[in-house]
C-alpha cells in the first residue's frame, strides 16, 4: 500500500498547540543565539527555593568537560512533583493505575500521592538514609515505583532503578557500583501473567556479593502476596514500615546540581554506565519537552506506556508530567495480554488524549492486523508518540491509521538515556510529519552531522550524530568514572556531543535518525542502514519483524544476513525467502538484496525493553555462536539456541 510522504499539521492539533510553527522558529533562533537568557526564562517553570543567578556553565572541551546549569538555585524535584500543586490538583488523579489483569485497577490523587511520599521519606531517614545515599529501586510498575522515586528526591538520595526483569546478578553488579545501602522491592512482579520473584532475586544477587554487599536494608511491598522468607534486622514489609510514619516531611533543599538519579545503560563496550541526572536542569528540561513535544495541557490523560526502570519512565512516567500537574495512567503489563486489544482498551478506558510507546510494541501489534483496535472508539486520542528505535515508515502508518484515525499527528521523538529529555523531535501542532523522521530539533538543541574523520556534512546529507550545544537535561557523568564519561561521549569527535548515532538530514532539514553508527553496514564500499533494510522488509505482508547484521564477506567486505519473524499465520518458505530477497532489491537497491535470510518464527533475542539484540545476531551471523557473551539480559533466552540451531553461515 501506499502511503504520504508528508502528514501537514491537523487544524485541530494547529488550533489547540501552545505553539505556532512560527513561534517554534522564533523560540528555537533565541534558545540557540541566547541560550542564557533562552534558558533563564524557561527555568522558572520550576519552583526554586532559591532562583538561580547563574544559567549555563558548559564546557565541551577536551580534558575539561564539565556541565553545570541553574548552578546556584535551590529546589526540590519531589516538591516540584507535588506540594506546588497541592493547593488547586490535592484531589486531581495523579495515577490510573491499570494492573496486569483488566480487572484490577485503582487510582492515587496528588494529595494521597504526597502523604505516601513523605510517610516513605520518613522511614528511609529513619532507617539512616541521608542525602547523597544511593537508593536502589527494584519495583514493577505499581504506585509504589512512583512512590519510592519521589521519596528519594524528597530526601535527597540518589535513585538508581534496576528494571525488575534483570536477573539478580545485573541488579547485584548495580548494586554493588554505586554503593547502595538500601533496596525498595516487591514480593513478585506480574507481566503478561507471567511472575518474576523480585525479593527472592534480591536475596541472590545480595547472597552473591557476600561481604562485598553495601545493602543494610530492603524495603519489600506486599504486591502479589507471595510468603516470603524476611530476614530479621535487615528485610522490612513495606505497609508495615510506612504506616507508623507522619505524612509530613519537608522536602530537603538540593543544589541545582546535586545528583538526583542514576541509571545504568549498556554502550557498545564494558559493562553498563551509570549516567548520573542532576536536579535543577534535568527538571526544567523534563518539564519543558513534556509540554511541548505531546502538546500537553491541563486536564489531559496522558499515558507513557513504558516502564519506570528506563529513562523513558523517569522523565516521562515521573517527573515530566508531575511537574506539570498531568493525570497519567500507569500500567503495570504488557500491550498483547490478555489479548492484543488490551492497548486500545485502556486507552478506551481512561479516554486518554496522550499515548506514548515503542515501535516494538506497535509492529507486535500490526502483526495481527487490525485486530488490535477492532471495536475500540479511541476518539479520545489526540496525539501519538513513538521512542526507543527509529520506527519504520510501515508501523508508524500502522499507528497512525489504527489508533490515530488518521487525524493525530505522531511525535517520533528522539533521546538517549543520556540525554535526559527529547532532543529531536515533531511538535503536534507545528511540525509537518513525514513517517520515519524524527524532524527537528528541541529548544536548545544543535544537531550536526559529521563523517568519521569528523568533518562537518552541510545542508542534505549522511553520518554520525552529534550535538555541538549543551542543554539543561544532558547527563553530568558517568558515576564514579568521569574520564569514562568524557572518553565515551567527549572523545570521538573532542569539542562535540557524540551521540553514537547516525542520521541523514534532508533538504528541508529533517533528521532521520538510521540506527546506531555500529550496526551500519558497509557493502560493497556502500554504505547502508540496517534500520533501512528493516524497514523495507517489515513493509512486506509477510513479516512481522526484522532484524539486519553485517557479516564478514569474502567478496563484498560485509554480507547482509537478515533475521525475519513472519506475521501470524504465515508459513516460512523457500519461495517466500526468494521473494523478501528480490523485494529488498526493488525497494533499495541490488547492492541491499539479504544474502541470507534465516526465519524466526520464536522471535527476536530482545532486551527486556524491548531493544532486540544484534551483538546475538551479529554473532551468529558471524558463527561465532560459541562467544555470545552476557546473553542474561534477555527477555527470553531461550530463542536464541533456535536461531542457533537455524543459523545459515555455516563455515
Ligand atoms: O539509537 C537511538 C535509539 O535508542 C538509543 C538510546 O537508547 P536508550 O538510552 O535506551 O534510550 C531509549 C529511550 C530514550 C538512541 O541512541 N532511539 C531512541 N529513540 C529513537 C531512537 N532511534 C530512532 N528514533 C527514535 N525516536
Amino acid at each position: 500500500m501506499s502511503h504520504p510522504t508528508l502528514y501537514p499539521v491537523p487544524t485541530a492539533a494547529a488550533k489547540r498547540s501552545h505553539l505556532t510553527n512560527e513561534q517554534y522558529e522564533q523560540m528555537y533562533q533565541q534558545s540557540i543565539t541566547a541560550p542564557e537568557q533562552f534558558w533563564a526564562e524557561h527555568g522558572k517553570r520550576i519552583d526554586w527555593f532559591k532562583p538561580y543567578t547563574e544559567v549555563k556553565n558548559t564546557s565541551y572541551e577536551p580534558g575539561k568537560v564539565n556541565i553545570e546549569w541553574f548552578k546556584d538555585g535551590i529546589l526540590n524535584a519531589s516538591y516540584n512533583c507535588l506540594d506546588r500543586h497541592l493547593p488547586q490538583r490535592a484531589d486531581q488523579v495523579a495515577y490510573y493505575w491499570e494492573g496486569d489483569s483488566p480487572d484490577v485497577s485503582k487510582s492515587i490523587t496528588y494529595g494521597e500521592l504526597h502523604q505516601q511520599v513523605c510517610q516513605l521519606a520518613n522511614a528511609m531517614k529513619q532507617l539512616g538514609v541521608a542525602k547523597g545515599d544511593r537508593v536502589t529501586i527494584y519495583l514493577p510498575m505499581i504506585i509504589e515505583a512512583t512512590v519510592a522515586l519521589l521519596a528519594c528526591a524528597r530526601i535527597g538520595a540518589v535513585h538508581s532503578v534496576v528494571f525488575a526483569g534483570f536477573s539478580p546478578d545485573a541488579l547485584g553488579s548495580r548494586v554493588f557500583d554505586c554503593d547502595s545501602k538500601l533496596i525498595i522491592t516487591a514480593d513478585q512482579a506480574l507481566r503478561g501473567s507471567r511472575v518474576t520473584s523480585l525479593k527472592q532475586n534480591v536475596d541472590i544477587a545480595i547472597d552473591h556479593l557476600a561481604e562485598k554487599s553495601p545493602v543494610q536494608n530492603v524495603i519489600v511491598v506486599k504486591h502479589v502476596g507471595q510468603n516470603l522468607a524476611m530476614q530479621a534486622g535487615r528485610d522490612l514489609w513495606y505497609h508495615e514500615l510506612i504506616a507508623q510514619q507522619s505524612t509530613d516531611c519537608p522536602a530537603e533543599p538540593m543544589q541545582a546540581e546535586d545528583p538526583l538519579f542514576i541509571l545504568y545503560t549498556s554502550g557498545s563496550t564494558g559493562t553498563p554506565k551509570g549516567v548520573l541526572h542532576t536536579t535543577g536542569g534535568y527538571m526544567v528540561y523534563a518539564a519543558m519537552t513534556h509540554q511541548y513535544v505531546f502538546d500537553y495541557h491541563d486536564k489531559d490523560v496522558y499515558w507513557c506506556a513504558a516502564d519506570v526502570g528506563w529513562v523513558t519512565g523517569h522523565t516521562y512516567i515521573i517527573y515530566g508530567p508531575l511537574a506539570n500537574g498531568a493525570t497519567s495512567v500507569l500500567f503495570e503489563g504488557v500491550p498483547n495480554y490478555p489479548s492484543v486489544k488490551r492497548m486500545a482498551q485502556i486507552v478506551d478506558k481512561y479516554h486518554v488524549n496522550i499515548l506514548y510507546t515503542a515501535p516494538t510494541a506497535i509492529r507486535a501489534l500490526m502483526a495481527h492486523g487490525t485486530a488490535p483496535t477492532d471495536g475500540a472508539d479511541l476518539s479520545s486520542l489526540r496525539t501519538l508518540g513513538s521512542v526507543g528505535e527509529p520506527i519504520n515508515p510501515e508501523a508508524w502508518n500502522w499507528y497512525h491509521h489504527n489508533f490515530g484515525k488518521d487525524n493525530c499527528p505522531i511525535v517520533d521523538t528522539w533521546w538517549q538515556t543520556e540525554t535526559g529529555g527529547i532532543l529531536i523531535s515533531p511538535l503536534p501542532g507545528c511540525t509537518d510529519l513525514k513517517p520515519g523522521s524524527a524532524t527537528r530539533p528541541f529548544f536548545g538543541i544543535i544537531p550536526a552531522i559529521v563523517d568519521n574523520e569528523g568533518n562537518e556534512v552541510q545542508g542534505v546529507g549522511e553520518g554520525n550524530l552529534i550535538i555541538k550545544s549543551s542543554w539543561p537535561g544532558q547527563m553530568r557523568t558517568v558515576y564514579g568514572d568521569h574520564a569514562r564519561f568524557e572518553q565515551t561521549y567527549f572523545g570521538t569527535y573532542p569539542g562535540s556531543y557524540f551521540t553514537g548515532d547516525g542520521v541523514k538530514r534532508d533538504a528541508d532539514g529533517y533528521y532521520w535518525i538510521t540506527g546506531r553508527v555500529d550496526d551500519v553496514l558497509n557493502i560493497s564500499g556502500h554504505r547502508l542502514g540496517t534500520a533501512e533494510i528493516e524497514s523495507c522488509l517489515v513493509a512486506h505482508d509477510s513479516v512481522a519483524e526484522a532484524a539486519v547484521v553485517g557479516f564478514t564477506h569474502d567478496i563484498k567486505g560485509q554480507g547482509i544476513y537478515v533475521y525475519v519473524t513472519p506475521r501470524v499465520g504465515v508459513e516460512p518458505s523457500d519461495e517466500l525467502t526468494k521473494e523478501l530477497r528480490a523485494w529488498v532489491r526493488t525497494e533499495i537497491s541490488p547492492i541491499a538484496t539479504p544474502d541470507l535470510i534465516q526465519w524466526a518464527p520464536t522471535g527476536l533475542p530482545k532486551t527486556r525493553s524491548g531493544k532486540i539484540m544484534r551483538r546475538i545476531l551479529r554473532k551468529i551471523a558471524a558463527n561465532e555462536h560459541d562467544q555470545l557473551g552476557d546473553i542474561s539480559t534477555l527477555a527470553d533466552p531461550s530463542v536464541v539456541e533456535v536461531l542457533i540451531n537455524n543459523r545459515l553461515n555455516r563455515k
